[in-house]
């Protein structure tokens, strides 16, 4: 996997703008360069990898960091749980995809974006300031594995949760929802 997809604190700060958010929910640790860029600008970092040895490189990656969770599992499983633990305002960063040889996948989908989304949308907190960054624009539709995901199909499931879609962007190759 290349470089491609690593989130600054600065674009970070373009995404988040001036809504004061807490807490950062990544879906793919893979090596926790965004994590750690993450754990840089809020208080605290949950971020869940399915490959144990991906989740050891990103805690030695960290090390210096004592406000980031490393979940291991399956996001799909995972999240409802994580997310009940979520009170704060939250930016939820969803990149879980396998995306190379190293990477993996739960055996049911290469990209389990959609029932991460409907996860997070049922369980988490609506009464702050959610915000959602997409990553891969590019791919979406593109690919078998990226199939059934596209804008349409992302709004369509912020509309099944009856979660209002304040404004939306797509830059940098990330597709960003604000609710
Ligand atoms: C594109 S990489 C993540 C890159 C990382 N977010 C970053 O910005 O540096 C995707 C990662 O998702 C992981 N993954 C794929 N499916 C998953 C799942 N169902 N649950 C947890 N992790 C998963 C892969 O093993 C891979 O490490």
């Amino acid at each position: 996997m290349g470089k491609t997809g690593l989130l600054t604190q600065e674009e970070l700060q373009d995404i988040i703008k001036d809504k004061k958010i807490k807490v950062m929910l990544e879906t793919g640790t893979y090596l926790g360069d965004s994590t750690l860029e993450g754990s840089k600008m809020f208080e605290h970092v949950h971020t869940i990898e399915i490959v144990p040895e991906l989740r050891e490189q990103a805690i030695e990656k960290c090390k210096d960091r004592d406000n980031i969770t490393f979940h291991l599992g399956d996001t799909v499983k995972l999240l409802p749980n994580i997310v009940d633990e979520i009170r704060e305002p939250c930016l939820w960063f969803l990149d879980a995809h396998q995306s190379g040889p190293e990477t993996s996948n739960n055996g049911e989908e290469w990209v389990p974006l959609l029932k991460e989304l409907a996860a997070i949308l049922e369980h988490m907190n609506r009464d702050v300031d959610n915000v959602f960054t997409i990553d891969d624009v590019r791919l979406f539709s593109k690919h078998w594995d990226w199939e059934g995901v596209s804008i349409k199909s992302i709004e369509e499931c912020f509309r099944v949760h009856g979660v209002e879609i304040k404004y939306r962007r797509i830059k940098n190759d990330r597709f960003t929802v604000y609710v």
